[in-house]
Formats: structure tokens, sequence, C-alpha cells
């Protein structure tokens, strides 16, 4: 089948910057993402495109050079199924928080009402594609879904592309992918179904890195990846704390662990912990579903990845507060990782919830998350927590966020780094010693060589 039109189902981290690629890599598609979200939307169509919702380095110019040729963003959603003969579903998939499943298993619930309005819309067959990260079978309950909600004899073919796309390096990682994964039915309309898709990722990608299987190891295979990423940055923070109460240096050790060409040097960094919208709900799906199959000890060996991250988070926390020798702290860094501006699961939240329960007021500054994105992550955890809109109020008045690095390190002389964005290194850090005498616990251990000598500055590894 020759693919002329696509829909997008969710215009967020995903969904925008690998339409953006699609467009630009097949000018002779049309592509339109939608989204429920009204606000986001307008964004990505705002003329300035400094405004688009979705920060990456290389994106704004895609946008520019395909917005509104063949890209189009749009909140007509039936519209946009309705001419589309390929429908990816990239919306979000985040950890259930009520109900069977509750705190472990992925929520459905937007992919299911994704394929009701896709069954609910089609007047023609349409390849569905699973570009959101689901748990292994969910195809199966897809097709139950389009079949029950469709108009008709309509005939869908449900393929999973789950997406490898790192945030902070999402364009170059859609360009130079390691590999692509189709999954799809062993049928000829599945296999039909997963060619015209390898056919759109082709005109860009080697044909040996599209990597086409059956679809419950598409599905598993992305979970599985994001849980040994995972598990590589719980390892080596498990070992930080040894190194720190033996004398070891763990970035030694992890330079040493990572030249064994069967290990290989990346996500051995020791850090403050792993954060973003999918490493954690993705091993808690693992987790469940691990149980689900009555995989009891293997479900117990995926749970201590996450116990080992909130470990380091805690531990972190609690080195601030053992230094603290006033009420106030310096966050540097509010973003989960460099060089985006999601927030989502980053560590900064936790540990800016034990400061602040810790009665110590917390200066923040981050060169990219917007003041009421910080804000709102506090709110909404500080009300999961069941605290009244009183007490939610005056933990928030602990809370002052810098519009410059400099305001952020002069109002307090201990400073704790999360993120581990390059600005931080090049700061002049002898000039604000000259005014402030600091103490750094360095929670991505970036800063070592650069304080090493810096006079009035006490500089702590992780
Ligand atoms: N963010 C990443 O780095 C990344 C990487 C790989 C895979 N994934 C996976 O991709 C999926 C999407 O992640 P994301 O980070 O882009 O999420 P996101 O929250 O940034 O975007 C999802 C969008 O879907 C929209 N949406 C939800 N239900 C909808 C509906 N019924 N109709 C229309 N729009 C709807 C939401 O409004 C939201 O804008 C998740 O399953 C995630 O695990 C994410």
């Amino acid at each position: 089948m020759k693919i002329k039109n696509i829909c997008c189902i969710g215009a967020g981290y995903v969904g925008g910057p690998t339409m953006a690629v699609i467009s630009l890599m097949c000018p002779e598609i049309n592509v339109t993402v939608v989204d429920l979200d009204k606000e986001k939307i307008n964004a990505w169509n705002d003329p300035d495109t400094s405004n688009i919702p979705v920060k990456e380095s290389g994106l704004t110019e895609i946008i520019e050079k395909v917005r509104n040729k063949n890209l189009f963003f749009s909140t007509d959603i039936d519209n946009a199924i309705l001419e589309s003969e390929m429908i990816f579903i990239a919306v979000n998939t985040p950890t259930k928080t009520t109900g069977e499943g509750k705190g472990m298993a992925a929520d459905l619930k937007y992919v299911i009402s994704s394929a009701i309005n896709i069954a609910r819309v089609a007047k023609t067959d349409k390849i569905v594609v699973e570009k959101s990260t689901l748990p292994v079978r969910t195809a199966e309950k897809l097709k139950e879904v389009l079949l029950e909600n469709a108009r008709g004899n309509i005939k869908f073919d449900i393929i999973s592309n789950p997406e490898f796309l790192a945030e902070g390096t999402a364009i170059n990682d859609l360009f130079k992918s390691d590999r692509v994964l189709i999954g799809g039915e062993d049928s000829i309309r599945g296999k039909n179904a997963v060619d015209a898709l390898v056919k759109i990722y082709e005109k860009w990608i080697p044909k040996k890195k599209i990597i086409t299987t059956n679809i419950w190891s598409s599905e598993l295979s992305k979970l599985a990846s994001n849980a040994m990423l995972a598990q590589r940055i719980s390892s080596v923070n498990s070992l930080s704390a040894l190194c720190e109460a033996t004398g070891a240096d763990i970035d030694e050790v992890s330079k040493v662990i990572g030249l064994d060409k069967r290990i290989g040097p990346s996500f051995l960094k020791a850090s403050v912990g792993f954060g973003g919208s999918c490493f954690q709900k993705d091993i808690l799906n693992l987790v469940y579903l691990c149980r689900k199959y009555k995989l009891n000890d293997v479900a117990d060996y995926w749970e201590q990845v996450i116990k080992i991250n909130d470990y380091q988070k805690s531990r972190f926390s609690q080195k601030l507060l053992e230094l603290a020798n006033d009420k106030n702290i310096t966050i540097l860094g509010w973003a989960f990782k460099k060089d985006t501006n999601d927030s989502r699961e980053s560590a900064a939240i936790y540990v800016a919830e034990i400061l602040i329960n810790n009665n110590m007021n917390i200066h923040v500054y981050d060169p990219m998350v917007t003041d009421e994105r910080i804000l709102l992550d506090l709110k909404l955890l500080f009300q999961h927590k069941k605290f009244s809109d009183a007490e939610i109020q005056k933990k928030l008045s602990m809370l002052k966020i810098h519009k410059n690095h400099k305001d952020a390190l002069l109002s307090s002389n201990l400073i704790g780094i999360v993120t581990e964005w390059d600005e931080f290194i090049n700061y002049n850090w002898e000039e604000i010693a000259k005014k402030n005498v600091l103490t750094v616990i360095d929670g991505r251990n970036i800063l070592s060589e650069r304080l090493d000598q810096v006079k009035n500055i006490k500089y702590f590894k992780l």
C-alpha cells in the first residue's frame, strides 16, 4: 500500500519530533499531528518557532521548512483520521493512579480512547501504528477495541513501532537511529502493513538497521531496552555509595568498567538518579507484567532498579541536609537531563520535596524549564501526597525560582547540582566564590575537574 497521508495522534515529545522528521524525509506524504490539547497545537503552530512546545536541537529548523507544506498540526482529530491511510498512536501511557495495577501498570486509557476514535471515524481500512510504549500484548486489546467500535466492514492492521529517541538528542537520534523496530502480524496483510512503514523509514535509515519482528517481540523490546538502560544507571549508582564508604572514586571505577568492550562506556555515569517520563514507568510496567505472568523472582529483580534509584535521590538529599549550615539550599537544574525542557519525574522534584519537608528554603535555577512548570511539578507532588491546600501554599512559599544562575548561586552557600547542563561547567565559579563561600554537592559528577582548584569552594562528588 502506498501511503499518502499520515495522522499522528499525540503532539508531545515523541509525536512532534518523529513526525517532523518523517515530513522532512518524505515530502510526498502529508503528515497531520493532532492532539486534544488546543494550547499545545497552538504552540506548534506559533509563527515564532521559539514557542514550539518541545525544545530539541535542530527541531525548529525542520518545523520552519515543512510546517504548513506537508506537516500540519491540528485539533481536528476526526478529519485527520478520515483522510489518512496510516495512523500513529503516540499518546502518553503513564503509570495508573487508580484501579487494578495502580502505581505499577501502564494506564492505557489514552491509547484506548484513540483507538475508539479511529474506529468510530474510519470509513476506509487503516494501518494503526503503536508508537507509544505499551505492555506486551497490547495489540490484542487494541484489535478488540477497533473491531468493537468499527462502523461496517473496515479492516485495521496493527503494527508496533516503538520509539527509541532520547530527549535532548531526539532529532539526531531520529536521523541516525541505531535501529528502527517494526513488529507485525504473521499474515499477508500484516506483512504488507509492515512493508508500508519500512518503505517510509528506508528513505533515510539503512535497510540493515530496520528490524522487523513479531508484534509481541517489538512491544516487549522497548520495555526491555529501557529497563536495561535504567539498570546500568542503578548498578553504577549502587557502586557510588560503596565508593564513598571506601575511598574509591566512582568516576575512576566506571571508566575501568566501561573500557571492557563487553560492557562499553555508555550509561555508566553515577548521578542523583534517573528521571524522565519513561524509565520508571516502563520498569514498573515490566514488574507488573512479570507478576501477572507469575514470574515473581523476575519482578523482584527489576523492582530493585527502582529501589536503588529512590535510594540515590534520598542519599543526595541527605548529604545536602547534613552539610546545610542555614536554611537555604540552591538546586542547579530542574530538567530531568540536559538539553530538554522536560522535567517529568526529574530527580529535582523529589530532592526539592525532601528539602522542603525538612524546612529548607530552596533556590532553583534551570536554563530551560519554565517557572510555571517548576511550581506545578511540586504542587502536583504535594497534592498527590494529600497535603491540604494551606499546607501546599506554605510549602511552595519555601521555593524561590531564579531567572539567572548568579542570583541562585548567591542566595545560599550550599549548592546541589541536579542536571548535567554544560553551562554549569562554564560558569565563572572563581568570581562567584569571591562573593560567597560555597559547598557544592555534585549530583552529576560533572564539576570535579572544574572546581578542583577553586578557592572558597568545597566540592563533593556523589
Ligand atoms: N518522551 C520520550 O522520550 C519517549 C521516548 C520513547 C517513547 N516514549 C513513549 O511515547 C509515548 C508518548 O510520550 P510523550 O513523551 O510524547 O508524551 P506527551 O505527554 O509529551 O504527549 C502525549 C500527547 O498525547 C495527547 N493525547 C492524549 N490522549 C489523546 C487523545 N485521545 N487524542 C489526542 N491526543 C491525545 C496529550 O494531550 C499529549 O499532548 C509514551 O508511551 C512514552 O512512553 C516517550
